[in-house]
């Protein structure tokens, strides 16, 4: 069985005080989901290469690298540099990822997949094999805050069903609208990463909060 993990999201913490909520759950949690957004993927913008390198001086957490982003691949060194692990980049920018996964691979980062929540699994299917993870969008990305669509639940399960059937070990996540309500439903679908913006930073408690993650996914 794949570990469970909680990769909490930075989106949703005070950037002004970032560092201190990050070193604040830092033994909790197995990785750091970190949103890139460039105004054109997605109509907003977050943060970028300075701030991933000034949080890396703070923890040695694995950095779980969300690129929504049109051209992520021009910026692999800057990432590696930085101090990023994965590169999970969006099958939407590109259909046939095996450049940019090369690309990746080369440079010494782990490589993942996003689909969109209007994306079929299909997209995917043929370049699995390439990823150390598949992240299934439980909302538009874009935004914290939204609500989970309980819809690609079955995605997640046909994602789930693929990787199991060819043996492979991927991790399989989840991002968006992920709560101790929806956050089972996800598990059950074979999901076994769970990133986590507003459940947890938008806590008063956040490592309470990654416990009650924890605890409502068995894990
Ligand atoms: C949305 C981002 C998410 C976001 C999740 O585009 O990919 O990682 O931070 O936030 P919550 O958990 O608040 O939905
Ligand atoms: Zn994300």
């Amino acid at each position: 069985m794949m570990t469970i993990k909680i990769a909490p999201s930075i989106l949703a913490a005070d950037f002004a005080r970032l560092g201190e909520e990050i070193i604040r759950i830092a033994d909790h949690v197995a990785m750091l989901h970190i949103d890139v957004m460039d105004g054109h993927f997605v109509p907003n913008l977050s943060l970028g290469y300075p701030v991933i390198a000034s949080i890396r001086k703070v923890t040695d957490l694995y950095f779980d690298c969300h690129m929504m982003t049109s051209n992520p691949d021009l910026y692999i060194d800057n990432l590696v540099e930085a101090g990023g692990n994965l590169l999970s980049v969006h099958i939407e920018v590109f259909p046939d990822p095996s450049a940019v996964h090369r690309k990746a691979i080369d440079s010494g980062l782990d490589f993942g997949l996003v689909v969109n929540p209007q994306t079929p699994i299909e997209a995917v299917e043929p370049f699995v094999e390439l990823c150390s993870q598949v992240l299934v969008m439980s909302v538009e990305p874009g935004f914290g805050g939204q609500s989970f669509m309980p819809e690609v639940l079955s995605k997640a399960e046909q994602c789930r069903t693929l990787i199991d059937r060819r043996g492979l070990e991927v991790d399989l996540q989840i991002d968006g609208g992920v709560t101790v309500d929806t956050a089972p439903q996800a598990r059950s679908a074979g999901v076994n990463v769970f990133v986590a913006g507003s459940a947890i930073f938008g806590s008063d408690d956040p490592v309470a909060a990654v416990a009650g993650l924890r605890k409502a996914i068995g894990g």
